[in-house]
């Protein structure tokens, strides 16, 4: 009779320890602890049957052949753009994503599109008939991609031994269980052992990996968290299910940068690549309207113009309200603070509400300008002229700091047509190029940009 015992996993690390925690003390984390059944004689057990692993022999540093790695073109600009210029044979891929955001859309996606590599995906959500479904609505190339709906770990190395495949997709890692451990699938314990054992699998067969996993907000399900560890690249499928618009981010990357991001847009008939996103996410009105601002941001390595909307009025009951959506809440009332000192904007007796157009949330300091310029224009009710953008970071005594990136900035902006371009004055020093298409209008302090604007 094999005997069971309790360990306590921390969600966060995965770090074990025989003794209810309140506080990790492996990463330092508060209630991340789960309660697990561990097989006691899973220890000494072999790790994972099913498949047949060699063992690998120590080699000198300097015998290792570098055969100049040759990347495979996942025929899909974005996605080859996040992953550093292609994916990279025996590398294992982790793409993490809230629940129904299109990480299934997007994996099958790129599979059916592969038209020269045999694939396995192995789903463990949906059925082969739900697959056949989803693939029918996105227009497909790809024959030799092989569905199977599978959770059992020990049979998906049978099917892949049969099929061996070129790419294997795991959709997602928290159905997947192996009979190694006894623990539910989803636990801690079996994510982190199927996960390894895939590692192992993909190293050794040089074989890609992608693989899904979701991400709770509470965490009843383990979440990527230790598993970002084990793989080699991390991706995160993010957006506002309301909006149609998708950023493919790469967390962490081995192999490439990890500024990079991959924009799509979610149609009917899967996504599209969006390669120009500063056409998608301006609104582009053909009359004035007060209380529009249009930033010249960058996400990652890439420029686009994006268009803040702010609304001002006069607060009706008790505390004035304000909201902020795509932008920090607590930035926001930093720089109503600045506009308050340097504007005479009574906060005190104002709702604020501010928007990022296109449901995107921007982190990029330079959209500060644009944001108190917005604010102001919806209190004054003064519209700013349409052919005019900014870009600045606004410091606490109303001072524009430089930003990074100045010239692709300009660049963008003179390309979709903008004729003015509000910058910090000590960006201009540093300029090499010249852009003779679009007015740079060099400002110090928040106090010169509003006299351009609405005066
Ligand atoms: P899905 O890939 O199932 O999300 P995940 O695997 O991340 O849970 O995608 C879910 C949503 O995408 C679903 O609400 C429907 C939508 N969708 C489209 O809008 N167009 C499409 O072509 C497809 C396949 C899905
Ligand atoms: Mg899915």
């Amino acid at each position: 009779m094999p005997k069971l015992k309790t360990i306590y996993v921390c969600k966060n690390c995965g770090n074990d320890s025989p003794k209810w925690f309140g506080k990790c003390s492996a990463c330092g984390e508060w209630n991340t602890c789960v309660e697990e059944i561990e097989h006691k004689e899973s220890k000494s057990a072999p790790r994972i049957t099913g498949y047949d692993f060699q063992a690998q022999k120590p080699i000198l540093l300097h015998e290792i052949e570098i055969s100049q790695e040759k990347r495979i073109d996942m025929c899909n600009e974005e996605v080859n753009r996040v992953l550093g210029g292609g994916l990279v044979p025996g590398s294992m891929v982790l793409i993490g994503g809230e629940p129904g955001i299109g990480k299934s859309t997007l994996v099958l996606q790129v599979a059916l599109h592969l038209s020269n590599l045999r694939i396995l995906y192995v789903s463990g959500e949906e059925s082969a008939k739900q697959l056949k479904l989803r693939a029918e609505r996105i227009a497909s190339h790809q024959t030799d991609c092989y569905i199977v709906s599978e959770t059992s770990l020990e049979t998906i190395y049978k099917h892949i031994q049969t099929i061996k495949p070129e790419l294997l997709i795991i959709d997602s890692i928290q159905t997947i269980f192996t009979d190694v451990v006894d623990s539910s699938p989803g636990s801690i314990t079996q994510v982190r052992e199927c996960a390894a054992s895939l590692l192992k699998f993909a190293k050794e067969s040089n074989t890609p990996i992608f693989i899904i996993g979701h991400i709770t907000k509470d965490g009843v399900i383990a979440g990527p968290k230790i598993l970002e560890h084990i793989v080699d690249t991390v991706l995160q499928f993010e957006g506002d299910q309301h909006y149609m618009y998708r950023i493919l981010r790469s967390i962490k990357n081995r192999f490439g940068s990890t500024s990079e991001l991959g924009i799509f847009e979610m149609r009917q008939n899967g996504l599209r690549e969006v390669t120009n996103p500063s056409e998608l996410l301006l609104s582009h009105h053909q009359e004035e309207l007060s209380g529009i601002a249009i930033a010249s941001a960058i996400e990652g390595v890439r420029p686009f113009l994006i268009e803040v909307q702010a609304l001002t009025s006069t607060a009706a009951y008790g505390n004035p309200q304000r909201s902020a959506t795509g932008f920090d809440g607590r930035r926001m009332n930093m720089l109503l603070a600045v506009l308050e000192k340097r504007a005479g904007f009574k906060i005190a007796q104002k709702d604020v509400f501010l928007n990022i157009a296109g449901g995107l949330k921007v982190k990029d300091p330079a959209i500060d300008l644009s944001v108190i310029s917005a604010i102001l224009s919806s209190s004054m009710d003064i519209a700013i002229q349409t052919n005019c953008c900014l870009a600045g970071e606004v410091g606490l005594s109303g001072e524009i700091r430089p930003v990074n990136r100045i010239e692709q900035r300009i660049a963008e902006a003179q390309k979709l047509g903008f004729t003015k371009i509000i910058l910090p004055n000590h960006n201009m020093k540093g300029l090499t190029s010249t852009f003779p298409e679009i007015e740079l209008v060099p400002v110090k302090k928040v106090e010169d940009a509003f006299r351009i604007l609405f005066t």
